[in-house]
Protein backbone atom coordinates (compact mmCIF):
# COMPACT_ATOMS: atom_id res chain seq x y z
CA UNK A 1 0.00 0.00 0.00
CA UNK A 2 1.51 3.49 -1.07
CA UNK A 3 -1.22 5.32 0.57
CA UNK A 4 -0.77 7.64 3.20
CA UNK A 5 -3.51 7.74 5.91
CA UNK A 6 -6.25 9.27 5.48
CA UNK A 7 -7.75 12.76 6.67
CA UNK A 8 -10.58 11.80 9.09
CA UNK A 9 -12.91 14.41 7.55
CA UNK A 10 -14.80 15.23 10.78
CA UNK A 11 -11.60 16.94 12.48
CA UNK A 12 -11.64 19.62 9.92
CA UNK A 13 -12.61 22.98 10.56
CA UNK A 14 -14.83 23.04 7.47
CA UNK A 15 -16.38 20.13 9.22
CA UNK A 16 -16.95 21.48 12.13
CA UNK A 17 -18.27 24.70 10.97
CA UNK A 18 -21.05 22.72 8.86
CA UNK A 19 -21.84 21.08 12.15
CA UNK A 20 -22.73 24.02 13.28
CA UNK A 21 -24.83 25.36 10.34
CA UNK A 22 -26.84 22.56 10.31
CA UNK A 23 -27.55 22.42 13.89
CA UNK A 24 -31.29 24.09 13.63
CA UNK A 25 -30.95 24.26 10.01
CA UNK A 26 -34.17 25.96 8.26
CA UNK A 27 -33.55 26.10 4.67
CA UNK A 28 -35.48 28.80 2.60
CA UNK A 29 -35.16 28.41 -0.60
CA UNK A 30 -38.16 31.28 -1.40
CA UNK A 31 -36.45 33.89 1.11
CA UNK A 32 -32.41 33.00 -0.79
CA UNK A 33 -33.96 33.83 -3.93
CA UNK A 34 -35.58 36.83 -3.17
CA UNK A 35 -32.89 38.24 -1.21
CA UNK A 36 -30.36 37.35 -3.75
CA UNK A 37 -31.12 38.21 -7.52
CA UNK A 38 -27.58 36.70 -8.44
CA UNK A 39 -28.20 33.53 -6.69
CA UNK A 40 -29.20 31.45 -9.98
CA UNK A 41 -26.04 33.20 -11.91
CA UNK A 42 -23.75 32.70 -9.31
CA UNK A 43 -24.57 29.23 -8.45
CA UNK A 44 -24.65 27.89 -12.32
CA UNK A 45 -21.77 26.74 -13.39
CA UNK A 46 -20.33 25.02 -17.03
CA UNK A 47 -18.64 21.67 -17.32
CA UNK A 48 -17.41 21.69 -21.46
CA UNK A 49 -21.38 21.52 -22.81
CA UNK A 50 -23.09 20.87 -19.73
CA UNK A 51 -24.31 23.59 -17.46
CA UNK A 52 -25.19 23.11 -14.09
CA UNK A 53 -27.12 24.65 -11.80
CA UNK A 54 -26.81 24.50 -8.37
CA UNK A 55 -28.92 27.24 -7.33
CA UNK A 56 -32.04 25.01 -6.11
CA UNK A 57 -29.88 23.05 -3.18
CA UNK A 58 -30.08 23.60 -0.30
CA UNK A 59 -26.88 26.48 0.06
CA UNK A 60 -25.25 29.26 0.63
CA UNK A 61 -22.00 31.17 -0.11
CA UNK A 62 -21.38 29.84 4.16
CA UNK A 63 -22.26 26.11 3.51
CA UNK A 64 -20.33 26.10 0.09
CA UNK A 65 -17.07 28.12 1.75
CA UNK A 66 -16.94 25.06 4.44
CA UNK A 67 -17.73 22.56 2.28
CA UNK A 68 -14.70 24.01 0.07
CA UNK A 69 -12.08 24.27 3.27
CA UNK A 70 -13.62 20.01 3.57
CA UNK A 71 -12.48 19.29 -0.01
CA UNK A 72 -8.71 21.40 0.75
CA UNK A 73 -8.32 19.51 3.83
CA UNK A 74 -8.89 16.31 2.95
CA UNK A 75 -6.71 16.77 -0.47
CA UNK A 76 -9.56 16.17 -3.08
CA UNK A 77 -7.37 17.93 -5.70
CA UNK A 78 -4.17 16.48 -4.92
CA UNK A 79 -5.40 12.96 -5.11
CA UNK A 80 -7.26 13.85 -8.43
CA UNK A 81 -3.92 14.75 -9.34
CA UNK A 82 -2.14 11.29 -7.81
CA UNK A 83 -5.44 9.30 -9.80
CA UNK A 84 -4.10 10.60 -13.12
CA UNK A 85 -0.54 10.09 -12.29
CA UNK A 86 -1.20 6.45 -11.89
CA UNK A 87 -0.17 5.88 -8.37
CA UNK A 88 -1.93 3.05 -6.33
CA UNK A 89 -4.55 4.68 -5.17
CA UNK A 90 -6.52 1.82 -4.92
CA UNK A 91 -4.91 0.82 -1.84
CA UNK A 92 -6.57 -2.56 -1.28
CA UNK A 93 -5.82 -3.96 -4.22
CA UNK A 94 -2.64 -2.00 -4.68
CA UNK A 95 -3.78 -0.65 -8.28
CA UNK A 96 -3.03 2.23 -9.61
CA UNK A 97 -6.67 3.78 -10.86
CA UNK A 98 -6.53 4.70 -14.69
CA UNK A 99 -9.93 5.12 -16.35
CA UNK A 100 -9.04 8.29 -16.68
CA UNK A 101 -6.37 7.36 -19.23
CA UNK A 102 -8.96 5.11 -21.60
CA UNK A 103 -9.77 8.55 -22.95
CA UNK A 104 -6.41 10.36 -23.56
CA UNK A 105 -6.46 11.66 -27.06
CA UNK A 106 -3.85 9.74 -29.02
CA UNK A 107 -0.21 11.81 -29.38
CA UNK A 108 -1.05 13.67 -25.91
CA UNK A 109 2.56 14.62 -24.32
CA UNK A 110 4.17 13.94 -22.12
CA UNK A 111 2.97 10.38 -22.73
CA UNK A 112 1.55 8.57 -19.37
CA UNK A 113 4.25 6.19 -18.37
CA UNK A 114 2.95 4.40 -15.39
CA UNK A 115 4.92 1.13 -13.21
CA UNK A 116 7.31 1.62 -16.40
CA UNK A 117 4.35 0.78 -19.30
CA UNK A 118 3.29 3.29 -21.80
CA UNK A 119 -0.04 3.28 -21.22
CA UNK A 120 -0.97 5.86 -24.31
CA UNK A 121 0.50 3.41 -26.66
CA UNK A 122 -1.03 0.44 -24.92
CA UNK A 123 -4.79 2.09 -24.88
CA UNK A 124 -4.13 3.10 -28.60
CA UNK A 125 -3.14 -0.28 -29.38
CA UNK A 126 -6.19 -1.66 -28.16
CA UNK A 127 -8.65 1.14 -29.58
CA UNK A 128 -7.30 0.19 -32.81
CA UNK A 129 -7.98 -3.37 -32.78
CA UNK A 130 -11.12 -2.90 -31.73
CA UNK A 131 -11.57 -0.27 -34.44
CA UNK A 132 -10.58 -2.51 -37.03
CA UNK A 133 -12.44 -5.45 -36.22
CA UNK A 134 -15.96 -3.33 -35.67
CA UNK A 135 -15.42 -2.08 -38.68
CA UNK A 136 -15.12 -5.36 -40.49
CA UNK A 137 -18.26 -6.27 -38.58
CA UNK A 138 -20.21 -2.91 -39.92
CA UNK A 139 -19.25 -3.28 -43.73
CA UNK A 140 -20.05 -6.92 -43.68
CA UNK A 141 -16.33 -8.38 -44.08
CA UNK A 142 -16.64 -10.16 -41.10
CA UNK A 143 -18.77 -12.76 -41.45
CA UNK A 144 -20.78 -15.90 -39.74
CA UNK A 145 -19.23 -19.65 -40.56
CA UNK A 146 -21.71 -19.52 -42.93
CA UNK A 147 -20.77 -16.48 -45.09
CA UNK A 148 -23.92 -14.62 -43.72
CA UNK A 149 -23.10 -11.16 -42.49
CA UNK A 150 -23.51 -10.27 -38.78
CA UNK A 151 -27.10 -8.71 -37.81
CA UNK A 152 -27.07 -9.14 -34.16
CA UNK A 153 -24.11 -8.46 -31.72
CA UNK A 154 -25.18 -10.36 -28.18
CA UNK A 155 -22.77 -8.77 -25.00
CA UNK A 156 -22.96 -11.40 -22.69
CA UNK A 157 -21.60 -10.00 -19.11
CA UNK A 158 -22.62 -8.75 -15.98
CA UNK A 159 -22.03 -5.62 -13.94
CA UNK A 160 -19.94 -3.53 -15.49
CA UNK A 161 -19.24 -5.58 -18.27
CA UNK A 162 -23.07 -4.94 -18.97
CA UNK A 163 -24.43 -2.08 -17.12
CA UNK A 164 -21.90 0.41 -19.15
CA UNK A 165 -22.10 -1.12 -22.14
CA UNK A 166 -26.51 -1.60 -22.08
CA UNK A 167 -26.65 2.08 -20.93
CA UNK A 168 -24.44 3.53 -23.86
CA UNK A 169 -26.32 1.91 -26.79
CA UNK A 170 -29.72 2.40 -25.75
CA UNK A 171 -28.48 6.62 -25.07
CA UNK A 172 -27.04 6.07 -28.30
CA UNK A 173 -29.68 4.49 -30.26
CA UNK A 174 -29.81 7.41 -32.79
CA UNK A 175 -26.43 6.80 -33.75
CA UNK A 176 -26.61 2.57 -34.51
CA UNK A 177 -25.95 1.86 -38.12
CA UNK A 178 -29.01 0.22 -39.80
CA UNK A 179 -29.09 -3.21 -39.34
CA UNK A 180 -26.93 -3.86 -36.48
CA UNK A 181 -28.38 -4.59 -33.14
CA UNK A 182 -27.31 -5.24 -29.55
CA UNK A 183 -28.67 -7.42 -27.14
CA UNK A 184 -27.39 -7.74 -23.78
CA UNK A 185 -27.42 -11.39 -21.00
CA UNK A 186 -26.17 -10.75 -18.19
CA UNK A 187 -28.90 -12.39 -15.55
CA UNK A 188 -27.55 -16.16 -15.13
CA UNK A 189 -31.34 -16.49 -14.94
CA UNK A 190 -31.35 -18.94 -17.99
CA UNK A 191 -34.90 -16.87 -19.19
CA UNK A 192 -32.49 -13.62 -19.72
CA UNK A 193 -30.38 -15.86 -22.83
CA UNK A 194 -32.97 -18.05 -24.02
CA UNK A 195 -35.62 -14.58 -24.48
CA UNK A 196 -32.25 -12.66 -25.83
CA UNK A 197 -32.16 -15.61 -28.51
CA UNK A 198 -35.38 -16.79 -29.28
CA UNK A 199 -35.59 -15.34 -32.00
CA UNK A 200 -32.19 -14.67 -33.26
CA UNK A 201 -30.35 -16.23 -36.23
CA UNK A 202 -27.21 -18.28 -35.23
CA UNK A 203 -25.69 -17.36 -38.69
CA UNK A 204 -26.14 -13.77 -38.72
CA UNK A 205 -25.64 -13.49 -34.65
CA UNK A 206 -22.08 -12.51 -32.86
CA UNK A 207 -21.31 -13.17 -29.47
CA UNK A 208 -19.08 -10.84 -26.96
CA UNK A 209 -18.38 -12.55 -24.01
CA UNK A 210 -17.48 -9.28 -21.82
CA UNK A 211 -15.68 -10.15 -18.45
CA UNK A 212 -12.42 -8.48 -16.91
CA UNK A 213 -11.60 -11.26 -15.08
CA UNK A 214 -12.88 -13.97 -17.20
CA UNK A 215 -13.57 -15.80 -14.22
CA UNK A 216 -17.31 -14.85 -12.99
CA UNK A 217 -19.98 -17.47 -13.08
CA UNK A 218 -22.64 -16.15 -14.60
CA UNK A 219 -20.95 -14.59 -17.75
CA UNK A 220 -19.12 -17.73 -18.36
CA UNK A 221 -21.95 -19.95 -17.82
CA UNK A 222 -23.95 -17.60 -20.23
CA UNK A 223 -21.08 -18.35 -22.26
CA UNK A 224 -21.29 -21.92 -22.81
CA UNK A 225 -25.06 -21.38 -23.14
CA UNK A 226 -24.59 -19.11 -26.18
CA UNK A 227 -21.53 -21.78 -27.66
CA UNK A 228 -24.25 -24.84 -26.65
CA UNK A 229 -27.21 -22.61 -28.83
CA UNK A 230 -25.05 -21.60 -31.56
CA UNK A 231 -23.82 -25.41 -31.77
CA UNK A 232 -27.52 -26.69 -31.64
CA UNK A 233 -29.13 -23.90 -34.21
CA UNK A 234 -26.39 -24.39 -36.70
CA UNK A 235 -26.67 -28.19 -36.65
CA UNK A 236 -23.57 -28.92 -35.37
CA UNK A 237 -23.98 -30.63 -32.05
CA UNK A 238 -22.98 -33.41 -33.56
CA UNK A 239 -20.24 -32.19 -35.55
CA UNK A 240 -16.78 -32.45 -35.33
CA UNK A 241 -14.61 -30.78 -33.03
CA UNK A 242 -13.00 -28.52 -35.71
CA UNK A 243 -16.33 -27.53 -37.28
CA UNK A 244 -17.72 -26.76 -34.06
CA UNK A 245 -14.07 -24.54 -33.39
CA UNK A 246 -14.63 -22.98 -36.76
CA UNK A 247 -17.89 -21.96 -35.51
CA UNK A 248 -16.98 -20.49 -32.29
CA UNK A 249 -14.32 -18.38 -34.21
CA UNK A 250 -16.74 -16.81 -36.28
CA UNK A 251 -19.45 -15.96 -33.82
CA UNK A 252 -17.25 -15.36 -30.36
CA UNK A 253 -15.18 -12.60 -29.35
CA UNK A 254 -13.97 -11.40 -26.11
CA UNK A 255 -12.88 -8.59 -24.04
CA UNK A 256 -10.96 -9.50 -20.85
CA UNK A 257 -7.54 -9.04 -18.81
CA UNK A 258 -7.33 -12.76 -18.52
CA UNK A 259 -6.61 -13.81 -22.31
CA UNK A 260 -5.07 -17.00 -21.56
CA UNK A 261 -8.84 -17.79 -20.00
CA UNK A 262 -9.68 -16.62 -23.20
CA UNK A 263 -8.32 -19.18 -25.05
CA UNK A 264 -8.78 -21.51 -22.59
CA UNK A 265 -12.90 -20.91 -23.71
CA UNK A 266 -11.93 -21.78 -27.08
CA UNK A 267 -12.11 -18.08 -28.53
CA UNK A 268 -9.21 -17.10 -30.77
CA UNK A 269 -7.28 -14.37 -29.11
CA UNK A 270 -6.54 -12.76 -32.07
CA UNK A 271 -10.57 -12.11 -31.57
CA UNK A 272 -9.91 -11.02 -27.73
CA UNK A 273 -9.61 -7.27 -27.03
CA UNK A 274 -7.62 -6.92 -23.80
CA UNK A 275 -7.88 -3.75 -20.57
CA UNK A 276 -5.99 -3.66 -17.77
CA UNK A 277 -5.99 -4.32 -14.05
CA UNK A 278 -6.01 -0.68 -13.50
CA UNK A 279 -9.59 -0.09 -14.89
CA UNK A 280 -12.18 -1.15 -12.43
CA UNK A 281 -15.06 -2.89 -13.46
CA UNK A 282 -17.51 0.14 -13.05
CA UNK A 283 -15.46 2.27 -14.78
CA UNK A 284 -14.57 0.57 -17.60
CA UNK A 285 -17.60 1.45 -20.42
CA UNK A 286 -14.59 3.14 -22.39
CA UNK A 287 -12.42 0.52 -22.18
CA UNK A 288 -12.83 -2.58 -24.98
CA UNK A 289 -15.52 -3.31 -23.04
CA UNK A 290 -17.65 -1.14 -25.08
CA UNK A 291 -16.88 -3.05 -27.98
CA UNK A 292 -20.72 -4.43 -28.85
CA UNK A 293 -20.96 -0.36 -28.94
CA UNK A 294 -18.18 0.56 -30.93
CA UNK A 295 -20.02 -2.02 -33.41
CA UNK A 296 -23.28 -0.48 -33.33
CA UNK A 297 -21.89 3.12 -33.79
CA UNK A 298 -18.78 3.27 -35.41
CA UNK A 299 -15.41 4.50 -34.74
CA UNK A 300 -15.70 8.49 -34.78
CA UNK A 301 -18.66 8.52 -32.64
CA UNK A 302 -16.66 6.48 -30.26
CA UNK A 303 -13.97 8.51 -30.51
CA UNK A 304 -16.73 11.60 -29.87
CA UNK A 305 -17.78 9.70 -27.26
CA UNK A 306 -14.15 9.55 -25.19
CA UNK A 307 -13.44 13.29 -26.14
CA UNK A 308 -16.41 13.97 -23.94
CA UNK A 309 -15.05 11.90 -20.89
CA UNK A 310 -11.38 13.33 -21.80
CA UNK A 311 -13.01 17.57 -21.42
CA UNK A 312 -14.31 16.17 -18.14
CA UNK A 313 -11.78 14.79 -16.83
CA UNK A 314 -9.56 18.20 -18.13
CA UNK A 315 -12.18 20.48 -16.37
CA UNK A 316 -11.71 18.37 -13.13
CA UNK A 317 -7.63 18.68 -13.48
CA UNK A 318 -7.77 22.59 -14.09
CA UNK A 319 -10.45 24.11 -12.67
CA UNK A 320 -10.28 25.52 -8.71
CA UNK A 321 -12.19 23.90 -6.72
CA UNK A 322 -15.12 26.83 -6.18
CA UNK A 323 -15.81 25.92 -9.67
CA UNK A 324 -15.21 22.62 -10.42
CA UNK A 325 -18.45 21.27 -11.10
CA UNK A 326 -18.06 17.57 -10.17
CA UNK A 327 -16.60 18.43 -7.05
CA UNK A 328 -19.23 21.16 -6.07
CA UNK A 329 -21.78 18.36 -6.94
CA UNK A 330 -19.53 15.68 -4.63
CA UNK A 331 -19.44 18.30 -1.48
CA UNK A 332 -23.53 18.64 -1.92
CA UNK A 333 -23.82 15.43 -1.43
CA UNK A 334 -21.72 14.84 1.47
CA UNK A 335 -23.79 17.98 2.80
CA UNK A 336 -26.58 15.83 2.39
CA UNK A 337 -26.11 13.07 3.78
CA UNK A 338 -23.61 13.64 6.41
CA UNK A 339 -25.20 16.72 7.72
CA UNK A 340 -29.32 16.87 6.49
CA UNK A 341 -29.90 13.01 7.25
CA UNK A 342 -30.51 12.48 3.43
CA UNK A 343 -30.33 8.61 2.30
CA UNK A 344 -30.78 8.43 -0.97
CA UNK A 345 -30.39 10.59 -4.12
CA UNK A 346 -32.39 10.21 -7.30
CA UNK A 347 -31.17 10.72 -11.12
CA UNK A 348 -34.17 12.03 -12.79
CA UNK A 349 -33.82 11.85 -17.10
CA UNK A 350 -35.87 13.99 -18.67
CA UNK A 351 -34.65 11.80 -21.79
CA UNK A 352 -35.87 8.48 -22.47
CA UNK A 353 -32.82 7.84 -23.86
CA UNK A 354 -30.92 7.87 -20.56
CA UNK A 355 -33.41 5.34 -19.58
CA UNK A 356 -30.53 3.39 -18.46
CA UNK A 357 -28.62 5.32 -16.57
CA UNK A 358 -29.48 5.45 -12.75
CA UNK A 359 -29.12 1.42 -12.82
CA UNK A 360 -25.67 2.29 -14.63
CA UNK A 361 -24.96 5.07 -11.55
CA UNK A 362 -25.99 2.39 -9.40
CA UNK A 363 -23.18 0.34 -9.51
CA UNK A 364 -20.85 3.04 -10.34
CA UNK A 365 -21.58 4.84 -6.96
CA UNK A 366 -22.72 2.50 -4.86
CA UNK A 367 -19.89 -0.30 -5.30
CA UNK A 368 -17.26 2.64 -5.47
CA UNK A 369 -18.91 4.02 -2.04
CA UNK A 370 -20.42 1.84 0.21
CA UNK A 371 -17.60 1.07 2.64
CA UNK A 372 -17.64 0.77 5.98
CA UNK A 373 -13.33 0.86 6.25
CA UNK A 374 -11.33 3.26 5.05
CA UNK A 375 -8.20 3.11 2.93
CA UNK A 376 -6.07 2.08 5.58
CA UNK A 377 -8.39 -0.45 7.28
CA UNK A 378 -9.96 2.29 9.81
CA UNK A 379 -13.20 2.25 10.33
CA UNK A 380 -14.93 5.38 8.36
CA UNK A 381 -15.71 8.07 10.92
CA UNK A 382 -19.09 9.46 8.86
CA UNK A 383 -21.97 7.88 7.01
CA UNK A 384 -20.60 6.95 3.57
CA UNK A 385 -22.34 5.87 0.40
CA UNK A 386 -25.82 7.11 -0.49
CA UNK A 387 -28.64 5.02 -2.47
CA UNK A 388 -29.00 5.66 -5.87
CA UNK A 389 -31.84 5.49 -7.60
CA UNK A 390 -34.26 6.69 -10.81
CA UNK A 391 -36.11 6.61 -13.79
CA UNK A 392 -37.21 9.06 -16.52
CA UNK A 393 -39.19 12.17 -16.46
CA UNK A 394 -42.16 11.73 -16.64
CA UNK A 395 -42.73 8.53 -15.73
CA UNK A 396 -41.38 9.19 -12.50
CA UNK A 397 -43.95 11.69 -11.86
CA UNK A 398 -46.46 9.24 -12.27
CA UNK A 399 -44.74 6.95 -9.39
CA UNK A 400 -42.65 8.50 -6.99
CA UNK A 401 -42.37 11.44 -7.08
CA UNK A 402 -45.20 11.72 -4.56
CA UNK A 403 -42.76 11.28 -1.86
CA UNK A 404 -40.23 13.21 -3.23
CA UNK A 405 -42.59 16.60 -3.00
CA UNK A 406 -44.12 15.62 0.16
CA UNK A 407 -42.73 12.66 1.99
CA UNK A 408 -41.04 12.98 5.08
CA UNK A 409 -37.21 12.19 4.26
CA UNK A 410 -35.10 14.61 1.98
CA UNK A 411 -34.11 13.48 -1.25
CA UNK A 412 -31.69 14.84 -3.03
CA UNK A 413 -32.44 14.24 -6.74
CA UNK A 414 -30.55 15.70 -10.35
CA UNK A 415 -32.74 16.77 -13.14
CA UNK A 416 -30.90 15.58 -16.63
CA UNK A 417 -31.91 16.95 -19.87
CA UNK A 418 -31.15 17.97 -23.02
CA UNK A 419 -32.49 21.09 -24.92
CA UNK A 420 -32.26 19.44 -28.66
CA UNK A 421 -34.43 16.15 -28.89
CA UNK A 422 -33.35 13.26 -31.52
CA UNK A 423 -37.06 12.65 -32.39
CA UNK A 424 -38.65 16.14 -32.34
CA UNK A 425 -42.42 15.46 -32.77
CA UNK A 426 -45.47 17.90 -32.84
CA UNK A 427 -48.63 17.13 -31.76
CA UNK A 428 -50.62 18.18 -35.17
CA UNK A 429 -53.75 18.42 -33.13
CA UNK A 430 -53.71 18.95 -29.32
CA UNK A 431 -56.32 18.63 -27.48
CA UNK A 432 -57.10 22.04 -27.87
CA UNK A 433 -57.28 23.24 -24.18
CA UNK A 434 -53.64 22.39 -22.27
CA UNK A 435 -52.50 21.45 -25.64
CA UNK A 436 -52.95 23.82 -28.31
CA UNK A 437 -52.13 22.28 -32.27
CA UNK A 438 -48.71 22.32 -33.36
CA UNK A 439 -47.75 21.86 -30.07
CA UNK A 440 -43.75 21.10 -30.07
CA UNK A 441 -44.26 17.87 -27.85
CA UNK A 442 -40.40 18.29 -26.26
CA UNK A 443 -41.62 21.82 -25.30
CA UNK A 444 -43.97 20.09 -23.36
CA UNK A 445 -41.92 17.17 -21.55
CA UNK A 446 -38.91 20.07 -20.80
CA UNK A 447 -41.94 22.44 -19.28
CA UNK A 448 -42.11 19.09 -16.64
CA UNK A 449 -38.87 19.44 -15.93
CA UNK A 450 -38.87 22.97 -15.39
CA UNK A 451 -42.10 22.39 -13.35
CA UNK A 452 -40.84 19.91 -11.20
CA UNK A 453 -37.36 21.57 -9.69
CA UNK A 454 -39.46 25.07 -9.16
CA UNK A 455 -42.04 23.03 -7.36
CA UNK A 456 -39.84 21.36 -5.57
CA UNK A 457 -37.88 24.22 -4.64
CA UNK A 458 -40.89 26.51 -3.57
CA UNK A 459 -43.26 24.33 -2.77
CA UNK A 460 -47.33 25.77 -1.95
CA UNK A 461 -48.16 27.72 1.19
CA UNK A 462 -51.64 27.25 2.85
CA UNK A 463 -51.96 30.52 1.97
CA UNK A 464 -51.83 29.99 -1.48
CA UNK A 465 -53.90 26.73 -1.27
CA UNK A 466 -56.97 28.74 0.57
CA UNK A 467 -56.27 31.50 -1.81
CA UNK A 468 -57.80 28.86 -4.64
CA UNK A 469 -60.43 28.11 -3.19
CA UNK A 470 -59.94 25.14 -0.37
CA UNK A 471 -61.90 26.09 3.00
CA UNK A 472 -61.48 22.58 4.55
CA UNK A 473 -58.35 22.78 6.70
CA UNK A 474 -57.56 19.29 6.36
CA UNK A 475 -57.38 19.20 2.49
CA UNK A 476 -55.45 22.91 2.93
CA UNK A 477 -52.76 20.84 4.49
CA UNK A 478 -52.92 17.88 2.18
CA UNK A 479 -52.26 20.12 -0.26
CA UNK A 480 -49.42 22.04 0.78
CA UNK A 481 -46.11 21.89 -0.39
CA UNK A 482 -43.09 22.61 1.96
CA UNK A 483 -40.83 23.02 -0.59
CA UNK A 484 -37.10 23.49 0.13
CA UNK A 485 -36.45 20.01 -1.41
CA UNK A 486 -33.30 20.00 -2.93
CA UNK A 487 -32.51 19.72 -6.64
CA UNK A 488 -29.77 19.92 -9.34
CA UNK A 489 -30.40 20.59 -12.71
CA UNK A 490 -28.09 19.63 -15.65
CA UNK A 491 -28.64 20.74 -18.72
CA UNK A 492 -26.58 19.83 -22.10
CA UNK A 493 -27.45 21.04 -25.66
CA UNK A 494 -27.97 17.13 -27.10
CA UNK A 495 -27.73 13.86 -26.42
CA UNK A 496 -24.13 13.35 -28.42
CA UNK A 497 -21.97 10.99 -27.45
CA UNK A 498 -19.71 13.65 -26.18
CA UNK A 499 -21.94 14.66 -23.69
CA UNK A 500 -22.84 10.94 -23.17
CA UNK A 501 -19.14 10.71 -21.99
CA UNK A 502 -19.56 13.86 -20.05
CA UNK A 503 -22.32 12.27 -17.97
CA UNK A 504 -20.72 9.68 -17.10
CA UNK A 505 -17.20 11.23 -16.29
CA UNK A 506 -19.14 13.89 -14.55
CA UNK A 507 -20.74 11.06 -12.16
CA UNK A 508 -17.08 9.30 -11.69
CA UNK A 509 -15.77 12.08 -10.43
CA UNK A 510 -18.30 13.11 -8.16
CA UNK A 511 -18.00 9.74 -6.47
CA UNK A 512 -14.46 10.18 -6.46
CA UNK A 513 -14.92 13.37 -4.10
CA UNK A 514 -17.00 11.47 -2.05
CA UNK A 515 -14.90 8.71 -1.51
CA UNK A 516 -11.57 11.05 -0.74
CA UNK A 517 -13.23 13.18 1.89
CA UNK A 518 -14.94 9.90 3.86
CA UNK A 519 -11.17 8.28 2.95
CA UNK A 520 -12.72 5.34 1.61
CA UNK A 521 -11.29 3.70 -1.44
CA UNK A 522 -14.02 4.20 -4.39
CA UNK A 523 -11.83 1.42 -6.50
CA UNK A 524 -12.28 -1.89 -4.84
CA UNK A 525 -15.57 -4.11 -3.92
CA UNK A 526 -14.43 -6.64 -1.25
CA UNK A 527 -18.37 -6.82 -0.35
CA UNK A 528 -19.62 -8.84 -3.35
CA UNK A 529 -17.15 -11.48 -2.58
CA UNK A 530 -18.82 -13.26 0.71
CA UNK A 531 -22.31 -13.83 -1.54
CA UNK A 532 -20.53 -15.42 -4.55
CA UNK A 533 -17.98 -17.64 -2.31
CA UNK A 534 -21.29 -18.90 -0.70
CA UNK A 535 -23.51 -19.43 -4.06
CA UNK A 536 -20.71 -21.89 -5.14
CA UNK A 537 -21.06 -23.47 -1.64
CA UNK A 538 -25.37 -23.59 -1.45
CA UNK A 539 -25.10 -24.57 -5.45
CA UNK A 540 -25.09 -28.32 -4.29
CA UNK A 541 -27.75 -28.28 -2.19
CA UNK A 542 -29.63 -26.68 -4.26
CA UNK A 543 -28.77 -29.02 -6.79
CA UNK A 544 -30.02 -32.27 -4.35
CA UNK A 545 -27.06 -33.39 -2.51
CA UNK A 546 -28.15 -34.18 0.88
CA UNK A 547 -24.49 -33.84 2.95
CA UNK A 548 -24.60 -30.08 1.65
CA UNK A 549 -28.14 -29.37 2.14
CA UNK A 550 -27.42 -30.89 5.65
CA UNK A 551 -24.62 -28.50 6.44
CA UNK A 552 -26.82 -25.57 6.03
CA UNK A 553 -28.14 -23.22 8.83
CA UNK A 554 -31.91 -24.28 9.83
CA UNK A 555 -33.52 -20.89 7.12
CA UNK A 556 -31.71 -21.72 3.97
CA UNK A 557 -32.37 -25.26 4.64
CA UNK A 558 -35.49 -24.93 4.91
CA UNK A 559 -35.69 -22.46 2.15
CA UNK A 560 -34.46 -24.86 -0.23
CA UNK A 561 -35.96 -27.74 0.86
CA UNK A 562 -39.09 -26.12 0.05
CA UNK A 563 -38.06 -25.35 -3.18
CA UNK A 564 -36.87 -28.50 -3.98
CA UNK A 565 -40.68 -29.67 -2.97
CA UNK A 566 -42.45 -27.40 -5.64
CA UNK A 567 -40.19 -27.69 -8.61
CA UNK A 568 -40.89 -31.31 -7.97
CA UNK A 569 -37.31 -32.32 -7.31
O1 LIG B 1 -19.81 -8.32 -8.78
C1 LIG B 1 -18.67 -7.56 -8.73
C2 LIG B 1 -17.93 -7.42 -10.00
O2 LIG B 1 -16.62 -7.75 -9.73
C3 LIG B 1 -18.06 -6.03 -10.58
O3 LIG B 1 -17.22 -5.12 -9.98
C4 LIG B 1 -17.75 -6.27 -12.00
O4 LIG B 1 -18.13 -5.19 -12.80
C5 LIG B 1 -18.56 -7.52 -12.24
O5 LIG B 1 -18.39 -8.27 -11.05
C6 LIG B 1 -18.18 -8.33 -13.44
O6 LIG B 1 -16.87 -8.78 -13.38
P1 LIG B 1 -16.12 -9.32 -14.67
O7 LIG B 1 -16.06 -8.23 -15.67
O8 LIG B 1 -14.76 -9.73 -14.18
O9 LIG B 1 -16.89 -10.50 -15.19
Amino acid sequence: MTESAPVDPTSTEGWKKLGGIADGFTPDLRGWFDSDPGRAERYTFQAADLTVDLSKGLVDDEILGALLQVAEDTGVAERFQAMLAGEHINATEDRAVLHTALRRPKGIEPALVVDGQDVDADVHATLDKVYAFASKVRDGSWTGVTGKRIETVVNIGIGGSDLGPVMVYEALKPYVQEGLEARFVSNIDPADIYEKTADLDPETTLFIVASKTFGTLETLTNARLARQWLWERLGLTDASDDEKSDAVAKHFVAVSTALDKVAAFGIDPENAFGFWDWVGGRYSVDSAIGTSVVIAIGKENWEEFLAGFHAIDEHVRTTPLEQNVPVLMGLLNVWYSNFLGAQSHAVLPYTQYLHRFAAYLQQLTMESNGKRVRWDGSPVTTETGEVFWGEPGTNGQHAFYQLIHQGTRLIPADFITVAKPARPLKDESGDGKAVQPGQDVHALFLANFFAQTKALAFGKTADEVRAEGTTDEAIVAARTFTGNKPSTSILAPELTPSVLGQLIALYEHIVFTEGTIWGIDSFDQWGVELGKQLALQIAPAVDGDQDALASQDSSTKALIAKYLELRGA
